[in-house]
């Protein structure tokens, strides 16, 4: 039986405590609910793994509430710092080099000798992170290969009886994964995210290059299928064929729509609880198609899990 905790001190001293006793916990953060354990304990780690049906390859977000909380696990370089400075607490995670005295469990980072840190902005994910006052692995809240979860509803659907407990703060207003940078040496986008390149670029003066398919070792977890609802998928669909649901962007109209003033921050905010409610729609061996989205800014990100939701999936 997982519980629903409210998003008040004593849920959030409730949240922290179990945590501490090695128990596994969703929370909000701005960009979408994480499955939070220790990250200093192999058991909570194991457990995570287990309740997603996570591949062991696939490393670890580690959450902390601050820079200064971030330096005491790895080592910060020059980029980084810059990028730090900019945009944390948000939609930003770092991958560093790990410091051997970090204490963090190696089934974090699945043996590598770097560390993904996210420092989150959502005020929930900051009072559970500074109450709980260790470092908290957490991947997003959902069964390995499926949609992330932007409420707490979400969770429940994914992940109901194989965690404690879910700490309920609503929607998440970014609704996209962190983006994740390789700094130092770098800087390298290894997954684009809630802070789109550009702005990437702008604070680091020098341009970002992008992890292509072909030389994409450092993100293990960018798997071809990902965020797959149970309908099939297409992409840049103009009109909707034949028992087709279709979400729109823009002039584009739909059956729903991510934004129908084409704008990108609300179809980010919106893209996955509108997959769920598409694949709803669609019901079994249904069809969802999408229509184009551009690819400046957030759009990045939105083509980026367009293109995993409908990519062929195994077994
Ligand atoms: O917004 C987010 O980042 C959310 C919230 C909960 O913080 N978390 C999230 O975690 O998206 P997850 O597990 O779904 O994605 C983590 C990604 C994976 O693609 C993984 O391969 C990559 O981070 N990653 C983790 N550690 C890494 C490392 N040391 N080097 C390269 N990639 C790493
Ligand atoms: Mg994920």
């Amino acid at each position: 039986m997982t519980r629903t905790l409210a998003a008040d001190d004593a849920g959030v001293a409730e949240a922290a405590r179990l945590l501490a006793s090695g128990a596994l916990v969703g929370f909000p953060t701005e960009t979408v609910y994480g499955l939070g354990g220790d990250a200093r304990s192999d058991a909570a780690v194991a457990g995570i793994y287990a309740a997603k049906d996570r591949p062991g390859f696939n490393p670890l977000i580690v959450h902390l509430p601050d820079l200064a909380a971030a330096e005491a696990f790895a080592d910060i370089g020059p980029n980084a710092r810059k990028l730090a400075g900019a945009f944390w607490p948000g939609p930003l995670t770092l991958v560093l080099p790990l410091r051997a005295t970090a204490g963090i469990s190696p089934l974090v980072t699945a043996g590598l000798a770097t560390v993904a840190v996210r420092v989150p902005a959502h005020p929930l994910a900051q009072r559970l992170l500074r109450a709980f006052g260790g470092p908290v692995a957490a991947p997003s809240a959902n069964p390995s290969g499926r949609v992330s979860p932007t409420r707490a509803e979400h969770v429940l659907d994914g992940l109901s009886g194989r965690i404690a407990a879910v700490l309920d703060g609503g929607t998440c207003q970014v609704g996209l994964e962190s983006s994740i940078v390789l700094a130092d040496p770098g800087p390298v986008l290894l997954r684009p995210g809630g802070i789109p390149v550009e702005a990437l670029e702008a604070v680091l003066g020098q341009p970002v290059g992008r992890a292509s398919s072909e030389s994409r070792p450092v993100a293990p977890g960018q798997l071809a299928s990902h965020y797959a609802p149970t309908a099939a998928v297409r992409l840049n669909a103009q009109d909707a064929r034949e028992g087709e649901v279709l979400v729109g962007f823009g002039p584009v109209k739909g059956t729903l729509s991510l934004s129908e003033t084409g704008d990108l921050a609300e179809a980010a905010a919106q893209l996955f609880a509108h997959l769920r409610e598409a694949d709803r729609l669609a019901g079994p061996n249904g069809r969802i198609a999408f229509a184009p989205v551009p690819l400046a800014g957030l759009g990045l990100a939105i083509n980026d899990r367009l293109q995993r939701a409908a990519a062929p999936r195994k077994g």
